[in-house]
């Protein structure tokens, strides 16, 4: 295909041609049988939508607060490890982008270009950074990323909590993945730095690394009380499915949950993120912000999710698929491609800002799991 891509899945398309097929099936697969993969994308096609007429659409706006901060748009960039698989100038080249659209970026703790790098590209243009974290055996490590992202100037803090082992991705286990050598995970190897208490596998093999760092005892009380301890930014905690880790993230002074699946990396056979969304919007009322991210391809999917309750929403791949096809611009695309798809349905949906965006837009489906 040679026209310039009009939407996600042109972007998608692209990307499973040109990329190289180790790089893709990382960035691709889902855990083992990749049914929730495949539902978090199809689910959203189970909601449909009921439309309000003759309501004045001349000027839209996607303008919300987020953490209490102005932000032009509630869609934003999941964490996403290495996207310097997809592009040399990596997050860099996201983060660009990014501010370009004025979405939040989250930062994987794996990015491949460091937290303070990344920052720089973009801050200061009325866009938010947020630092995405993993719980390590040895807190110190921890505890230098947290100092390192508030130093930088990140404003919120996003624990990953649904990844104590790295989900079993059977493409990955095949080929032993692990990124080119000229591919590190720069907040702590790069040439000039390696940090102290992380392990490295020798032979590269990424759920190995992964999994010898991370703190697989952790829990609500040793890992979110222990971070509000040492931190006054904002928590959020990413990987929540269910009402009942809703309240223990508001018990555990959270400021928000990301309702996610890990875009059905980790374990296979949850809920899609669309479903699971509605129960945790109940429990958190108006206690905690809820954020989601999975699956979500168009514009309509970021309407059905700001229906059911979600303050945000973010994708990771598409972000990913827009870098593996022109860099910045690749990734600005994306955004762009989605943003506009957003306020086309805020248009035709008869709903001009995002605060009158509710529950009487979706019909949900007569199959409900919750
Ligand atoms: C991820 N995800 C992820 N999440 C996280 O908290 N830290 C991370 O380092 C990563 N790394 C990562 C790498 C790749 C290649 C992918 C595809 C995903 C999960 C990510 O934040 C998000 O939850 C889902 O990917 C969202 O689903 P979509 O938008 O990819 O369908």
């Amino acid at each position: 295909m040679n026209a310039e891509p009009v939407c996600i899945k042109d972007l998608e398309e692209i990307a499973s041609r040109v990329m190289p097929s180790g790089m893709w099936d990382y960035y691709d697969s889902g855990a083992n049988g990749q049914q929730t993969k495949a539902e978090n994308e199809s689910a959203f096609g189970h909601y449909r939508l009921h439309p309000r007429m003759l309501r004045d659409v001349s000027a839209i706006s996607t303008e919300t607060t987020v953490l209490g901060q102005r932000v032009k748009t509630p869609l934003g960039v999941s964490p996403c490890a290495m996207h310097r698989l997809a592009h040399d100038d990596g997050e860099a080249a996201t983060s660009r982008a990014a501010s370009r659209s004025g979405s939040i970026m989250i930062l994987s703790t794996f990015s491949t270009v460091s937290l303070e790098d990344v920052i720089a590209q973009g801050s200061g243009r009325g866009t938010q950074y947020w630092m995405q974290l993993y719980v390590y055996r040895d807190r110190s490590v921890t505890e230098s990323i947290v100092r390192r992202a508030e130093r930088a100037g990140y404003k919120a803090l996003v624990v990953t909590v649904d990844a104590p082992v790295l989900g079993r991705r059977l493409a990955d286990a095949r080929r032993k993945f692990g990124p080119p050598p000229h591919v590190q995970l720069a907040n702590f190897f790069t040439p000039q730095r390696s940090t102290a208490g992380v392990y490295l596998d020798p032979d590269g093999e990424f759920s190995k690394t992964f999994g010898a760092n991370l703190d697989r005892a952790l829990t609500w009380t040793n890992g979110i009380d222990w971070l509000r301890s040492i931190t006054s930014l904002p928590i959020v905690v990413k990987g929540v499915l269910t009402a009942e880790d809703t309240r223990l993230a508001i018990e555990h002074g959270c400021a928000g949950v990301m309702v996610s699946n890990h875009g059905g990396r980790q374990l296979d056979g949850t809920l899609a993120t669309i479903d699971a969304l509605p129960q945790v919007v109940e429990a958190a009322g108006d206690q905690i912000e809820v954020y989601m991210d999975g699956g979500v391809r168009r514009g309509t999917d970021i309407f059905k999710a700001l229906a059911l309750g979600a303050r945000a929403v973010f994708v990771a791949r598409p972000v990913l698929w827009g870098l593996v096809y022109k860099g910045e611009d690749g990734a600005y695309l994306a955004l762009g491609l989605l943003q506009k798809e957003l306020e086309t349905a805020m248009m035709l949906a008869g709903a001009p800002s995002i605060a009158d965006i509710d529950e009487s837009y979706v019909y949900r489906p007569a199959r409900r799991w919750v």
